[in-house]
């Protein structure tokens, strides 16, 4: 595939647009970002040998490096090198360690950044959000189900913007909320705490933790048969079934989760034909369906591609000519058409694996619905779904809600974290391997 790519790289350069992927490999948790990666390159190879000349009057070339590790000074390099290149927009995944530098970066220099990665805090102007919030979502369903005592279960690789949301949402409401960060807990250590919880008779969670460390907990959850009847999980992501939660299924406990890809729908349908064709060697990862990080991925080629289309149909030529220099000039020389740029990203109205997408003023994703779905004896079974402009609407008339407000008054919050370190056994908190993607685009216009 590389091959017919660089000769397409090589007879057509006009511009340069470069992709900079940027894939965390987390030591022995295994953090497979190589399905991410596989669906990136699904994307650009579709695009480049789409028929229609119309969808694509350009090609795209993407173009491999790498780096080390996140730090600081790896990930400047990684940039500066990029905008030497004379990129108009990065894509880019990036880690708690990472995204600070990556967005300051972008917003001296106005370089848009498209990320699939968790959603910023800030009010990052040239930075484009593909993951939507789990936010609302999650809050609805809370007074769905209308819990007022639970454990928060958390780790801190996304920020730390679900946390405070429960904890505001639980000084308002006087919920009971015991939030733990798991951050640093092994195997026994969840065993530990899941059986100490169970003594104190919580039998209510909400588990809002990177997908290994979800999957470990659920494991652990399973080997000291929590997975029965009498508990209910509440699983704060957005891939609902990338998850494997057979063993909950038998044991009868509930489970509750969101779901952004909804793979009934035609063009999911249309890209698993696809999808499934493709050769796990060439394509490592395709053995599984997309999770929906591969899926965001997928889509933020889709906004780019759309995005470099609209500036065409609009004649507006871009160049970073004269400005492809030094990264760390003093003071920073932005791009003069970087907040063209910029606007044309944040209008892309598509619709991609992950729906409708659609950009705030901020570029966080506004317009998006997520399917919520139960696990049932028989499987997962959607109940209904939750939207920013309807939140969250029941497909089933499960009279689940209660009316009863009174015995909401006068609880207290209980606010604990408990920190555990078990350096010794957890050699991967000391040891992280960042592979960083680098790619290139070639733009005919
Ligand atoms: C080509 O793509 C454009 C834009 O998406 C669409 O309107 C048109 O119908 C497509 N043509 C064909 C032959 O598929
Ligand atoms: C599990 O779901 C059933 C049916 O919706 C409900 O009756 C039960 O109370 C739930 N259990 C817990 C622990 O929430
Ligand atoms: C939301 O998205 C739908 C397409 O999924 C579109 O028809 C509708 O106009 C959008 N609403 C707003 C307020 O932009
Ligand atoms: C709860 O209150 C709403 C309106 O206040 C009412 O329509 C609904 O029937 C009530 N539900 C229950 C279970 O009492
Ligand atoms: C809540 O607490 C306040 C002050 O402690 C008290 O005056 C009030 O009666 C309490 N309300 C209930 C419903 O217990």
């Amino acid at each position: 595939m590389f091959g017919d790519l660089t000769d397409i790289f090589s007879r057509h350069i006009c511009l340069i647009l470069t992709v900079f992927l940027s894939l965390l490999v987390c030591g022995l948790f295994i953090r497979n970002t190589d399905q991410e990666y596989t669906a990136f390159r699904l994307a650009i190879f579709l695009h480049n040998t789409s028929p229609n000349a119309t969808e694509a009057p350009f090609n795209l070339v993407p173009h491999v490096d790498n780096i080390e590790t996140a730090n600081s000074f790896a990930v400047t390099n990684a940039f500066c090198s990029q905008y030497s290149r004379g990129v108009f927009a990065i894509f880019g995944l990036y880690d708690k360690r990472s995204v600070n530098t990556l967005t300051s970066f972008c917003g001296a220099l106005h370089i848009s950044l498209v990320t699939p990665s968790f959603p910023t805090e800030g009010e990052g102007q040239f930075t484009l959000q593909l993951r939507p919030s789990i936010r609302g979502a999650l809050l609805s369903l809370l007074d769905h189900y209308d819990w007022s005592r639970f454990v928060f279960l958390y780790d801190t690789d996304r920020g730390y913007a679900i946390l405070q949301a429960i904890m505001e949402r639980a000084g308002q409401n006087g919920w009971q909320v015991s939030a733990i960060c798991v951050e640093s807990f092994n195997e026994a250590a969840y065993r530990r705490l899941l059986e100490d919880l169970d003594r104190r008779q919580e039998r209510k969670y909400v588990i809002d933790l990177e997908p290994e460390r979800l999957q470990s907990i659920l494991e652990q959850a399973v080997s000291v048969g929590k997975h029965v009847k009498g508990y209910h999980y509440i699983i704060a992501n957005l891939g609902f079934k990338d998850i494997s939660l057979e063993r909950f299924m038998h044991g009868g406990a509930n489970v509750t989760g969101f779901q952004l890809v909804d793979f009934s729908k035609p063009i999911v349908i249309k890209l698993m034909q696809r999808w499934n064709k493709l050769d796990q060697r060439e394509y490592p990862g395709s053995e599984s369906p997309p999770k929906y990080t591969s899926s965001l991925t997928y889509d933020g080629v889709l906004v780019m591609a759309e995005a470099f289309r609209n500036l065409r149909r609009q004649k507006i030529d871009i160049s970073r000519r004269g400005n492809a220099g030094d990264c760390l000039a003093n003071p920073a020389a932005p791009w003069n058409q970087g907040i063209d740029m910029e606007r044309t990203l944040k209008q892309v109205r598509i619709q991609g694996l992950t729906g409708n997408i659609q950009f705030d003023h901020y570029g966080r994703r506004v317009n998006y619905t997520m399917d919520v779905f139960e696990l049932k004896s028989n499987g997962p079974r959607k109940i209904g779904y939750w939207n920013d402009i309807d939140k969250l609407v029941l497909v089933q008339n499960e009279n689940s809600l209660s009316n009863d407000s009174s015995a909401m008054e006068n609880r207290t919050v209980v606010v604990t974290t408990i920190m555990v370190m078990y350096l010794n056994d957890f050699p991967f908190f000391i040891v992280w391997a960042l592979g960083d993607i680098l790619g290139e685009v070639t733009l005919q216009l």
